[in-house]
């Protein structure tokens, strides 16, 4: 029995077509059930439609409050009976109640090595800190914003020269490997959720994640 995925997105969704590509493999554990946008134009509803996956369009716009929003979209996305709800690239941030109720069955994927540069801009602040090693990180989502435990985290070295837009790329390249491979983990009963911490196959995960280089 696969598990059932249902995918929050608001842009392009090239971490979303990463879980699509692993999702086509018959022996992925996992099937994306719907995809959900809160942007009317994300690419990512088409990467979706393209594959024949539900979608859902929940424009934050038209609710009059951020808890509205989250009651209208939680209440969306249990119509689906999702066992994991994976984010990618979905640019909201989330109320306490939200949180709470997929708590320890809501992955996240952030370009960085968290706990560095949690937010926006994370090549930009990588670049200007000048460090030598960047990369990506997916956690469980928790209150903090981009602060719950890490499960994989992939290195990207700074090279001489980059740009934003090329050290983003790099990234994105790592970010597409290690999204499937967590909810590979996830959907295989390895990966856990307890007293606040990640675990995989019953140790505790370290701070930095599980490196994958
Ligand atoms: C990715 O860099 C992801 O880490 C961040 O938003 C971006 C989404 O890209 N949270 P995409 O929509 O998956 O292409």
């Amino acid at each position: 029995m696969k598990i059932r995925v249902v995918v929050l997105i608001s842009g392009s969704g090239s971490n979303l077509q990463a879980l699509i590509d692993a999702t086509a493999s018959a022996d992925f554990p996992a099937q994306i059930v719907a995809v959900i946008s809160n942007k009317a134009d994300a690419y990512g509803l088409v990467r979706a439609q393209n594959s024949g996956i539900p979608t859902e369009l929940l424009d934050h716009k038209t609710f009059a409050s951020r808890e509205e929003f989250d009651t209208a979209l939680q209440n969306k996305i249990d119509s689906y009976e999702p066992d994991l709800v994976v984010l990618a690239g979905f640019m909201r941030i989330l109320t306490f109640q939200f949180v709470n109720h997929y708590l320890g069955r809501m992955l996240n994927i952030h370009p960085s090595l968290l706990p560095l540069y949690p937010g926006l801009h994370t090549h930009r602040r990588a670049l200007e800190a000048g460090d030598a090693t960047h990369g990506a990180t997916v956690h469980f989502v928790t209150a903090e914003l981009d602060g719950g435990p890490a499960v994989v985290q992939a290195d990207v070295p700074v090279e001489k020269g980059d740009t934003e837009d090329l050290l983003a790329k790099r990234v994105l390249i790592q970010e597409h490997r290690i999204y499937p491979l967590a909810v590979r983990w996830f959907a295989e009963g390895n990966l856990a959720f307890r007293d606040g911490k990640a675990w995989y196959k019953g140790n505790v995960i370290p701070p930095h994640g599980i490196k994958v280089n």
